[in-house]
């Protein structure tokens, strides 16, 4: 008989009831020490006392206005959005899907409002930008989109990095480009600075929109508030979700005015998106990780954790082969199945994520302590025992 709940999940067999800082426990009592942080969402912690005021109070005021009237909790999280980006604009969403979606839109409405047909968007194999039938025809992998065809025209993937096939295939009717600087869900594999730039200027030559999906490598994941920040070029329209809500289904379009300049009123809307409650903590996430000492906290505690996972690797050379990754979006490449590892970890209390690519995800808390740090590589090596020779 089909499970009550779609089975649309491989789950393991635990069941968390509370969390406390980068500590989720079980429903009997057991602590596992949590490096997946809900796939980079608790950006802060489990029940992070901050956050958990800024939600009450909310809640004691007002949960729900619709997008027919202002939304003050709203309005200033688009002033703490724009204030530190590249953004002129923002829309708020529920989910980063919902964000990929809503920036699929403004490429194409730029364009119309140009009285220009492009409408093409390149993308890279191995990304993922969400569930919904436009973003996983934009990611175009066979798993994702297998017999959920047709698909939803207008998309072409390049393979990953490959700066040759970027170079012939962008041309003056390329509406866009579409990449994560940082691709998570495709094994935390880093897009160079110098790649970066390099699509920068290439969408600047043919006049194509460059867009950003920074679900998983923005909100200080990386050490600065987004990883575009580094290569020192910003995109036209950037998708933001995970950490932004600490854990509230949150998300986020950013823009320039340039680029946003189509989606006028009754273009695009959302019942939930933009919701007090998401916007204000969204707004208490923003002020704590946009703070110029958090994110030097974070590049230090990324700068322990990595020394101290390069020794594991070394310790481990037949389970593990290198890492990847920038700050705390870090991935281990692995010469076993990262799926064997994560459950190596559960055995030893310790929650990872796999990904593609052979790649175990290593995304803490932003805020995790040193003594955890410690704790979670003495796990880890644990774990790597268990699979080695
Ligand atoms: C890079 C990237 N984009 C988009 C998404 C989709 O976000 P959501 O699951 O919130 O819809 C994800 C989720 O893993 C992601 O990692």
């Amino acid at each position: 008989m089909i499970p009550h709940v779609l089975p649309t999940y491989n789950r393991a067999d635990l069941a968390f009831e509370r969390g406390e800082g980068s500590w989720a426990i079980t429903t009997d009592g057991t602590r596992y020490l949590d490096l997946g942080a809900g796939i980079a969402v608790n950006a802060l912690g489990h029940a992070n006392p901050a956050l958990v005021a800024a939600l009450t109070e909310q809640a004691g005021r007002i949960w729900h206005v619709s997008n027919l009237y202002h939304i003050p909790e709203q309005e200033r999280l688009a002033d703490l959005l724009v204030e530190n980006t590249f953004a002129d604009t923002a829309f708020l969403t529920n989910s980063g899907t919902e964000a990929a979606e809503l920036a699929i839109k403004m490429v194409r409405k730029y364009w119309a409002e140009q009285g220009d047909d492009r409408f093409e968007i390149l993308t890279f194999e191995g990304a993922f930008h969400g569930r919904s039938t436009g973003a996983i025809a934009a990611a175009g992998s066979e798993k994702m989109v297998k017999g959920f065809g047709p698909l939803m025209p207008g998309f072409r993937q390049l393979p990953w990095g490959d700066m040759d096939a970027l170079k012939a295939a962008i041309s003056d009717r390329t509406a866009a480009v579409m990449i994560e600087p940082i691709q998570g869900e495709g094994g935390i594999r880093p897009l160079s600075d110098e790649d970066l730039r390099l699509i920068r200027a290439l969408c600047d030559q043919t006049g194509a929109l460059l867009v950003l999906d920074e679900v998983q490598c923005g909100m200080g994941r990386t050490g600065k508030l987004f990883a575009h920040e580094y290569a020192g070029v910003a995109p036209d329209i950037m998708m933001v979700a995970k950490g932004i809500g600490g854990g509230f289904p949150l998300g986020a379009v950013l823009a320039t005015e340039s680029a946003a300049a189509g989606m006028v009123a009754g273009t695009h809307g959302s019942t939930y998106g933009g919701n007090p409650l998401a916007c204000a903590v969204g707004a208490k996430v923003m002020e704590i990780i946009a703070a110029p000492e958090f994110l030097a906290e974070v590049n230090r505690k990324a700068g322990l954790f990595r020394q101290k996972l390069e020794g594991l690797v070394a310790a481990h050379p037949d389970v593990f082969e290198g890492i990847r990754g920038q700050g705390l979006m870090l991935g281990l490449k692995c010469r076993v199945a990262p799926g064997d590892l994560v459950k190596a970890g559960y055995a030893e209390q310790i929650l990872t994520v796999p990904a593609a690519d052979d790649t175990l995800r290593l995304l803490p808390p932003l805020n995790i302590s040193d003594e955890d740090i410690s704790e979670a590589v003495a796990r880890l090596d644990r774990a790597a025992d268990r699979l080695d020779g």
